[in-house]
């Protein structure tokens, strides 16, 4: 097997995900359902974007409840207790409140008091570069145990009317934890990217100081996601062969090489825009949409658990994950695990 290379010539210290846990909320909201609610069919949802339904977080459940669960259970798996834990980075647009961050909301939940909390936001793409925040910290020796966590309500900023929106997202939360791990090569190369001319694409105008929560702008939904969809489909397909094709020149590896391709969950005919374009079979990616719809921060962080928890692809091999969100932003990473 090749030997891969980190992105710099320098040696660096080796980074691993020594755990990963997931959650998401009980309820189930099915396509059947959305029929009832907007001008939608079942058949246009799942042929349009492979989503048959998604999870609704209680009332009473945000963000923070989310990735509280979802840390405990890769603290579980690591065997890594909260005292131990250096930082919590949490990726989200969905924050329980605006301050205090929802990184300190999941201190106090899981009791690492020792950590250092912030958030970080990237949209869609934010786990991979909580992912990569995560590895610089510990590669140069700042910290040891770092915990990641991409979660998002987008059931809170969905405009609930917009068939055009509310049929494509759901709720949930994923975690990693990452640490130093002598003889593994761990998270070999992480690549980032953004494009902030495409930030009208996928927003929510309202809400922060360009458009403060006033009577009048929540009338007019800007308190809301709106996005422009063929466009960031578009974008989604050109963005993420491009961090697709980075990640793998970074590393020295080609796309043989890899086991298993973990891809953003937003839609399955963008998941197959990007394996033709690669020219690489649908069955390496693993996809999940079809069960949470598009989970934001939290997409590939989910899926990331589920693939590695069902045997997708085991010690040694190595994997992609490959995310874009609004921003623009996108991301990928290539990890032997
Ligand atoms: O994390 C990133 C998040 N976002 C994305 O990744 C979204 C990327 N974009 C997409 O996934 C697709 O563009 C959508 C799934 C959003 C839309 O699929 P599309 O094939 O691009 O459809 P379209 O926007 O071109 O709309 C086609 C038609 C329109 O009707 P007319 O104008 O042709 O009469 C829409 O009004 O489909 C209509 N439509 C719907 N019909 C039934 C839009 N939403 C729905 C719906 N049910 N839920």
């Amino acid at each position: 097997m090749k030997r891969p290379r980190a992105r710099n010539s320098e040696p660096v210290r080796p980074v691993s995900i020594v755990g990963t846990g997931s959650y998401v909320p009980e309820r189930v909201l099915t396509n059947a359902d959305l029929e009832k609610m907007v001008d939608t069919t079942n058949e246009w949802i799942v042929s349009r974007t492979g989503i048959r339904e998604r999870r609704i977080a209680a009332p009473g459940e945000f963000t923070s409840h989310m990735a509280a669960k979802a840390a405990q259970r890769a603290m579980t798996q690591a065997k890594v207790s909260a005292g131990e834990i250096d930082l919590i980075l949490v990726a989200t647009v969905t924050p329980d409140t605006f301050f205090p961050s929802t990184a300190c909301h999941v201190q106090r939940l899981i009791g690492a008091t020792s950590a250092a909390c912030f958030d970080l936001s990237a949209a869609c793409s934010g786990f991979l570069y909580a992912i990569e925040v995560a590895q610089q910290f510990i590669s140069n020796r700042t910290y040891n145990t770092v915990l990641v966590i991409g979660a998002d309500r987008l059931s809170s900023i969905v405009n609930w009317e917009d068939r055009n929106t509310c049929v494509l997202f759901g709720d949930g939360a994923g975690a990693a934890l990452l640490r130093w791990r002598a003889g593994s090569s761990g998270v070999i190369t992480t690549f980032m990217g953004s494009d902030g001319r495409h930030a009208n694409i996928l927003h929510m105008p309202g809400g922060g100081c360009a458009a403060p929560t006033t009577p009048e702008n929540f009338d007019k939904k800007l308190n809301t996601l709106h996005m422009n969809g063929r466009e960031t489909f578009k974008q989604a397909v050109i963005s993420m062969q491009t961090a697709t094709t980075k990640a793998l020149e970074q590393s020295g590896l080609s796309i043989q090489d890899l086991s298993c391709i973990i891809p953003h969950q937003a839609n399955l005919r963008i998941i197959e825009a990007l394996a033709e374009r690669m020219d690489v079979p649908l069955e390496k990616f693993h996809v999940n949409l079809d069960r949470y719809g598009n989970t934001s921060a939290a997409a590939v962080a989910i899926a990331l658990d589920e693939a590695s928890r069902t045997g997708r692809f085991h010690m040694g091999d190595y994997i992609l994950m490959v995310v874009f969100g609004g921003g623009l932003t996108y991301a990928s990473s290539v990890v032997q695990w």
